[in-house]
């Protein structure tokens, strides 16, 4: 994908060490100048010093998508630095409650939807004016949770379902401004945090994560898991002009494991 964004800038709000790193690294590659936004100023430094590292160009706004103020001081900041947005990709996670739903408290939820739903519209309401300049692109991290219905995911499920409503209703709003609106859906992402997990789950049933790992893939098509980069790499595709024509859409990166 190398130059499919030359010249752009992406803003990319809630960085972490998983998927938000790949998003900053692959865009960056992709030849665009990446913004980094999530409150752990020490976190944002180390991934723009690996992009930067890369040969690319980077932009750390410590911010919290929940405070109307931080957002709008990082909308000032991208201004003042690149006088541009050209696409924005909301990321951020908090690990959910994973009680059954009706022994959640209120009170998780709030703050889930808070941060998924409300955080996410918060950034693009405060960039719609910019990105619109540009005829830009959005796309909005999911979860392959919006394709079942497991147990105990049902906070989860309930925000991610209320996330990918509110792209598809601004992807028909925003369309008009030449604003593009999609939906990224992964599966397992095959990340040092699942790899750990993986450690637990076969330390408790005695079997090998190898085995896990071969349990877990068996339920897909490809049999294998995604590395972040692959999940990346639909990011960059539906931010870039390759995606001219496409909004509204939802592309699922699982290997297969959930499809029509
Ligand atoms: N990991 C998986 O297996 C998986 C599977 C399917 C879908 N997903 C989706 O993929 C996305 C990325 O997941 P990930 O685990 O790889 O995450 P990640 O990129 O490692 O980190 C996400 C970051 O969001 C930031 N964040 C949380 N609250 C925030 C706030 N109020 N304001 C700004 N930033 C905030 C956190 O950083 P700070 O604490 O520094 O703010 C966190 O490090 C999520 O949308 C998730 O739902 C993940």
């Amino acid at each position: 994908m190398t130059g499919v964004l030359d010249g752009k800038v992406v803003v990319v709000s809630g960085v972490g060490p998983g998927l938000g790193r790949s998003i900053c690294l692959r865009a960056a590659a992709a030849g665009a100048s990446v913004v980094l936004a999530a409150r752990t100023e020490s976190r944002l430094k180390e991934v723009a010093a690996e992009v930067d590292a890369a040969g690319g160009t980077s932009l750390v706004v410590p911010t919290d998508i929940t405070d109307d103020d931080a957002v709008d001081g990082l909308v000032r900041s991208v201004l003042d630095e690149f006088g541009r947005a050209d696409v924005l990709v909301n990321n951020a996670f908090a690990l959910p409650s994973m009680k059954p739903l009706a022994r959640t408290d209120f009170d998780q939820i709030t703050a889930s939807l808070d941060l998924t739903v409300l955080g996410t519209l918060r950034v693009i309401k405060a960039f719609t004016d910019t990105l619109a300049e540009a005829d830009g692109a959005i796309v909005n991290i999911n979860s392959m949770v919006i394709r079942h219905s497991e147990p105990r995911y049902g906070s989860y499920k309930l925000a991610k379902s209320a996330l990918l409503a509110m792209s598809q209703t601004l992807a028909t709003e925003l369309g008009g401004k030449g604003i593009r609106i999609n939906t990224v859906a992964p599966g397992y992402i095959w990340d040092d945090q699942l790899k750990w997990y993986f450690g637990e789950v076969a330390k408790k049933y005695d079997i090998t994560p190898e085995q896990v790992y071969e349990q877990t893939a068996a339920k897909s098509d490809l049999k294998r898991l995604p590395e972040p980069d692959e999940i990346a790499e639909a990011v960059v595709f539906l931010a870039s002009p390759m995606a001219s024509a496409i909004t509204g859409h939802t592309l699922d990166v699982n290997c297969g494991e959930y499809h029509d």
